[in-house]
C-alpha cells in the first residue's frame, strides 16, 4: 500500500543568500529522500517555502535601507531559481507571505486561544532608549547564560543551540543603536508550552530510530521543562493577530507562524491541485509518515515547540522523524570570506555542474557529526569517484556496446554464473540502499550504489569484452548485455542523488519509474554516448578560487 509521506523541509529566511551548508543540511537530503520515496511507490508531498517574517528580514531591510517586502522578493526569487537549477523536486515551494498561510496561522491561534493554551501577559521587554522602540529578540545580542558565548542572539544561541528569551542574556546590547536596552512593560500573548512538557517528553520517548544527537538535545530541554514563550512581537511585519486586544504594532512571532507553514503549504498544494481536501490524507491520517529535514539549530522548534502546537490544536499528525543534520564547515572559507561563510549556492553552481555538486555534498552529508568540505575536496570527489567510477563506466560500456553489438541492445544470451552474480549483486545493493534511505542514512545509501557501480567495473575488467569482440563475439555480446542490465540497475540507485544525468539516459533505458533494476528492450538502439559529467579542471579552479587547498 502506498504510504502518504510528508517531506517537510525547513523554510529558509528570505533574508540573504543561502550557502552550501544549508543545501547539505536540509534541501538536498530532503530531495534525495523524496525522490526515493516516489520510486518506492509512496505518495510524497514535499513542501516548504521562503520564511518571509521575523527580524532576520527586518534587520536586513533596515541595513540596506529598503522595505522588508523588497528583501523578501529578491531572495525568494533567487531561491526559486536555485531549486530549479539543482533539481529540488518540490510539490510546492511557497512563502509564509500568502493569505492562505495567514489564515492557517490565525486559525491555529484562535484554536489555541479558545482552549486556554494562549494567554495574555504583561512583561518587561527590552526597549531601546535611543531608537525609541521595543526590541524584538534578534535586535538584541549578549552573552549566552548557558555556554558563555558572547554573541548570542536574543532568540537563540548559535553556539550551544539553546533557545533563549532576550531577558536571559548577560550584558545585552541593542543591535540597532548599540545602546544598553532597558526593560519596559509591554503586553503580549504567550503560548503555554509548559503545559506540554510531559506530553512532549513521553511522545519523544516513544520515538524509534531517531538520530541520537536529536533525541539527546531534546531530552536535555524537556528535562528542564518547556518554557512559556511570547508568541507576539512589537513589530509591524508579520502575520496579523486575529484579535485586536493588544492594539497597534503587534504581530505574531515568526517561529509560531513559520512551522505552521508545513500545514498551510499542504493546504495550498491541495487547493491548487483542484482537490482542496487532499491535504487531509497526510495530516488526518495515522498511517501517514512525516519526516522533517532541518539543520541542527532548528531542532528544538521541530521536536518540542511545533509538536506542542500540534498537540494543542489536536487531530493533526505528529512528526515521525526529524533527521536533523549537523553543520558543514568550509576549510576553503577564505575564498568567500568577504561574503561571510563558505560558498553560497550560486557560487557552488557557478563552479560545478548540479549533479556533480549534489554528488559531492551527498557523499559528505553531516548526518552524525559536522563535516568539513572545500572546493578541492568537492573537485576530488567529482573526478576520482563520480567520473572515475560511474561516468566512465557508462561511457565505455555504451561506446563498446554501440560498436560491437551493431548499435542495439542484445537479447539476453546464455548467462554464466559470474553474469548472474553481478546482476543479483546489483539487486541486493538496491535493497540495501533502500533500507539506508528509509533510515535517512543517505551517505551510506550513496555508498552502496557506488559500490554496485564499482562491481560492474570489476566485472568488465575480469571479462575483458573488448578482447572478446574479436575472439568470441557471442560471449562479448553476453558480457556487454549483462553490463548494460547492471548499469540500468545502478542508475536506479543513483536516480535520487543524480536526477539530471539519470534523465540523460532515458533514450536508452526509459525513465526511472520504480525502485528496481528494469529489464531492457532487446533491439533498442544504443545512442552514441556523451559524457555524463565533465571532469573538473582543478588547475583552472585555483584561478577562480584562490588557493582553496
Ligand atoms: N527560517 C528558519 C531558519 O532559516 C527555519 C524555519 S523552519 C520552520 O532557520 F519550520 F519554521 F518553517
Ligand atoms: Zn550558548
Amino acid at each position: 500500500m502506498a504510504v502518504p509521506v510528508l517531506v517537510a523541509v525547513a523554510w529558509p529566511y528570505a533574508s540573504g543568500s543561502r550557502h552550501l551548508g544549508h543545501l547539505a543540511g536540509a534541501y538536498l537530503p530532503a530531495d534525495i529522500y523524496a525522490r526515493y520515496q516516489r520510486l518506492a511507490g509512496n505518495d510524497v508531498l514535499m513542501v516548504s517555502g521562503s520564511d518571509v517574517h521575523g527580524t532576520p528580514i527586518t534587520v536586513r531591510a533596515d541595513a540596506e535601507g529598503v522595505t522588508p517586502a523588497e528583501i523578501v522578493d529578491l531572495y525568494h526569487s533567487e531561491f526559486c531559481r536555485q531549486w530549479e537549477l539543482l533539481g529540488i523536486s518540490w510539490d510546492l515551494y511557497t512563502t509564509t507571505g500568502t493569505s492562505n498561510h495567514a489564515s492557517a496561522t490565525q486559525d491555529m491561534f484562535m484554536a489555541h486561544l479558545s482552549k486556554g493554551f494562549i494567554d495574555k501577559r504583561v512583561s518587561e521587554q527590552f526597549y531601546d532608549p535611543v531608537g525609541e522602540r521595543f526590541l524584538p529578540d534578534r535586535y538584541i545580542e549578549g552573552t549566552c547564560p548557558y555556554c558563555g558565548f558572547e554573541a548570542a542572539r536574543g532568540d537563540q544561541c548559535e553556539n550551544c543551540g539553546s533557545t533563549l528569551d532576550a531577558v536571559e542574556l548577560i550584558e545585552p546590547r541593542s543591535r540597532l543603536t548599540g545602546a544598553v536596552p532597558e526593560l519596559r512593560a509591554t503586553e503580549h500573548f504567550y503560548f503555554r508550552y509548559s503545559d506540554f512538557t510531559e506530553q512532549v517528553d513521553s511522545w519523544l520517548k516513544s520515538r524509534q530510530g531517531w538520530r541520537a544527537h536529536v533525541l539527546n538535545s531534546s531530552f536535555g530541554w524537556t528535562k528542564e521543562g518547556l518554557q512559556d514563550r511570547a508568541i507576539t512581537r512589537d513589530l509591524d511585519w508579520g502575520v496579523e493577530l486575529p484579535v485586536d486586544d493588544l492594539g497597534e504594532g503587534k504581530r505574531i512571532y515568526v517561529w509560531y507562524d513559520a512551522v505552521i507553514g508545513y500545514l498551510s503549504a499542504s493546504q495550498e498544494w491541495a487547493a491548487r491541485s483542484g482537490d482542496p481536501e487532499a491535504w487531509k490524507r497526510w495530516w488526518h491520517n495515522d498511517d501517514a509518515y512525516h519526516a522533517y529535514f532541518i539543520g541542527k539549530d532548528n531542532i528544538p522548534f521541530h521536536t518540542m515547540l511545533w509538536p506542542a502546537q500540534l498537540m494543542g490544536y489536536g487531530a493533526l499528525h505528529l512528526p515521525d522523524d526529524v533527521p536533523a543534520n549537523q553543520y558543514v564547515t568550509f576549510s576553503g572559507a577564505k575564498m568567500a570570506a568577504s561574503r561571510g561563510v563558505g560558498l553560497t549556492i550560486s557560487e557552488g553552481l557557478s563552479i560545478f555542474e548540479p549533479d556533480a555538486l549534489r554528488y559531492a555534498l551527498a557523499a559528505a552529508l553531516p548526518e552524525q557529526a559536522d563535516t568539513e568540505i572545500s572546493v578541492a575536496e568537492i573537485a576530488r570527489r567529482i573526478n576520482d569517484e563520480l567520473v572515475a567510477t560511474w561516468g566512465n563506466l557508462v561511457n565505455r560500456v555504451l561506446s563498446l556496446a554501440g560498436s560491437a553489438l551493431g548499435g542495439a541492445v542484445p537479447s539476453p544470451g546464455e548467462r554464466r554464473s559470474g553474469d548472474v552474480e553481478l546482476l543479483s549483486g546489483v539487486d541486493d545493493a538496491l535493497q540495501q540502499e533502500a533500507s539506508c534511505i528509509q533510515r535517512v542514512e543517505l551517505r551510506a545509501g550513496l555508498r552502496s550504489a557506488m559500490e554496485s557501480a564499482a562491481a560492474v567495473n570489476a566485472y568488465l575488467n575480469s571479462n575483458e569484452p573488448w578482447k572478446l569482440v574479436s575472439t568470441d563475439p557471442d560471449r562479448a555480446g553476453a558480457v556487454l548485455g549483462t553490463a548494460l542490465e547492471a548499469i540500468a540497475g545502478v542508475r536506479t540507485g543513483l536516480a535520487p542523488y543524480l536526477p539530471f544525468s539519470t534523465t540523460a539516459l532515458d533514450p536508452l533505458f526509459g525513465a526511472v519509474e520504480r525502485w528496481e533494476r528494469p529489464s531492457l528492450v532487446p533491439g533498442k538502439a544504443i545512442p552514441k554516448p556523451s559524457p555524463l559529467f565533465a571532469k573538473v579542471d582543478v588547475a583552472a579552479l585555483d584561478l577562480v578560487a584562490g588557493d582553496p587547498r
